[in-house]
């Protein structure tokens, strides 16, 4: 049953019944570490999949749809005591207390902004539901990455629909809070538990210390950081900006260390020792990818836009610019070295994921590169220890060869770019004019060059863009080598 004291002030009530729409990467994770540090708090994840919701609901908590490293374990402990996952999205709307707004926010591809702003679809049809079926004062906390502003568009939504769909007699009433999300995949759940900072931007001071008391069974009152929504909402878009622009300028540093005989992780322990700069992403690597850096800039460029602040969108523009110029660097050098033609080359390419120990592709840096050497006439053979043959042929936009490398004729090979999945590194390498580490796999790290260099075609190559592979080593077995930013060989 609904609490009864949902209305205006909300301070010295308690929060009960807590709902999130939306069971994905942000939702599924978060949801389970509220319900997991806040046994008093009745937690519901809904979304319109069913297939994900049944997904969630796998007896085996190890087949949940998201992969994080301590994540099935919270599920174990907390599903059917107080989190539950389901499509009765009436039903729990109607019973929530406050209302997480986890869904995605793709960038939009036509229309106006197409390619910088996000599509918010599915955060006003959430909106549109949650004006349909709220029951009495509810608390709306935007969890997923959205434009400066969208509070004000979800306020108007919620207001304005309401007077169509409320039950008059019942009338809610909202308040929008802001609470970005700043998990990494990989590190979700002790991202989670042990957070840098939590922000809550809003206006109503009841709703945020209603929210800042669930935190608040596990975070320290002093991270916890209250601010107006604006600012909430261009923090989330400006941290993940400042944390590409890090990457960004390494990344354009190593073409330079290339040119002149410096070492980028020689260069990255000085400046980062600087306790002004900090020593943290200051590592040169093929370029960033993963779902959030490209699309929270091109959102922040769009904003500047539309503000009028030309100068300030080509600022930040540059940002994903220079990223992708640095993926094209990458195998251009790759080419150059492999004497200007990779027709009829077979080319080992090491980790297709955006980065180690996760099978997430998206923006990740592989795909341009090894379209780009694709375009060149190469053929590739593709590992990844997570990443599946039909991720990889989605995003390269190509089927693979499933036919044997032998039955590839030359003109095949040299003509249209080919590709095919290795199911270990070995098979990659057997034949190989050059091997391409993209991803930091532990796995990597530890080939035995020695053993595997004469399986490769002489005179072969090893491009480390991870800096991961011990230069001796490679040298030792009578390899050429490259790695990003090292000027020195
Ligand atoms: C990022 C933010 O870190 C997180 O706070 C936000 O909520 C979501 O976006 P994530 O996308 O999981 O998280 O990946 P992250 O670990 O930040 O790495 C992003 C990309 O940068 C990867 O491709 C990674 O390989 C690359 N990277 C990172 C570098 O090239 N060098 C570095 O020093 C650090």
């Amino acid at each position: 049953m609904k609490n009864l004291f949902k209305y205006k002030n909300l301070m010295g009530k308690k929060i009960k019944n807590i709902c999130c729409i939306g069971a994905g990467y942000v939702g599924g994770p978060t949801m389970a570490v509220i319900a997991y540090k806040c046994p008093h708090l009745n937690v519901n994840v809904i979304d319109i999949s069913e297939e994900r919701i049944k997904s969630w609901n796998n007896k085996n908590a190890d087949e949940i749809p998201i992969y994080e490293p301590g994540l099935s374990e919270l599920i174990k402990k907390c599903r059917g005591k107080n989190l539950f996952f389901s499509n009765d999205i009436k039903k729990h709307i109607a019973e929530a207390d406050m209302i997480f707004i986890s869904v995605n926010t793709p960038t939009k591809t036509k229309g106006i902004g197409a390619g910088k702003a996000s599509d918010l679809k599915w955060v006003e049809s959430s909106a549109r539901q949650i004006a349909m079926h709220a029951n009495g004062f509810t608390i709306v906390v935007e969890k997923s990455t959205l434009p400066v502003k969208t509070a004000e568009v979800i306020k108007s939504i919620l207001d304005a629909a309401q007077e169509n769909y409320q039950n008059k007699s019942n009338s809610g009433k909202f308040s929008v809070l802001s609470n970005p999300e700043f998990l990494s995949e990989g590190t979700a759940i002790n991202d989670l538990i042990n957070p840098d900072r939590v922000l809550i931007g809003g206006e109503d001071e009841d709703s945020i210390e209603a929210l800042s008391q669930i935190y608040n069974n596990w975070v320290p009152k002093e991270k916890i950081l209250k601010t107006n929504i604006w600012s909430s909402e261009l923090a989330k878009l400006t941290s993940n900006a400042f944390l590409a622009q890090r990457i960004s300028s390494i990344n354009s540093i190593s073409a330079l260390c290339e040119a002149t005989g410096a070492d980028i992780r020689e260069v990255s322990r000085a400046i980062g020792s600087d306790s002004r700069i900090g020593s943290k992403f200051l590592e040169s690597g093929p370029g960033f990818g993963g779902s959030c850096f490209k699309k929270d800039i091109l959102n922040l460029v769009y904003l500047s836009e539309y503000f009028g602040l030309p100068e300030v969108a080509s600022f930040w523009n540059e940002v994903v610019k220079i990223n992708t110029w640095h993926q094209h660097r990458i195998a251009e050098l790759i080419t150059k070295k492999l004497f200007g033609t990779l027709s009829a080359k077979k080319i080992a390419i090491l980790g297709f994921s955006f980065k180690s120990n996760t099978n997430d592709t998206r923006e990740s840096a592989a795909i341009q590169i090894c379209k780009d050497l694709m375009d060149e006439g190469a053929f590739l053979c593709i590992h990844d220890p997570k990443v599946s043959k039909g991720q990889i042929a989605k995003d390269l936009n190509c089927e693979p060869k499933n036919n044997n490398l032998e039955s590839i004729t030359i003109q095949e090979k040299a003509y249209s770019g080919v590709w095919q999945s290795a199911i270990d590194i070995k098979t990659a390498l057997k034949n190989a004019d050059a091997a391409v580490i993209l991803t930091e796999w532990e796995e990597y790290s530890q080939i035995n060059w020695y053993q595997l260099a004469n399986t490769m075609r002489s005179p072969a190559w090893v491009f480390d863009s991870r800096s991961i592979i011990n230069r001796k080593n490679v040298v030792d077995a009578g390899l050429n080598f490259w790695r990003v930013g090292d000027g020195v060989t």
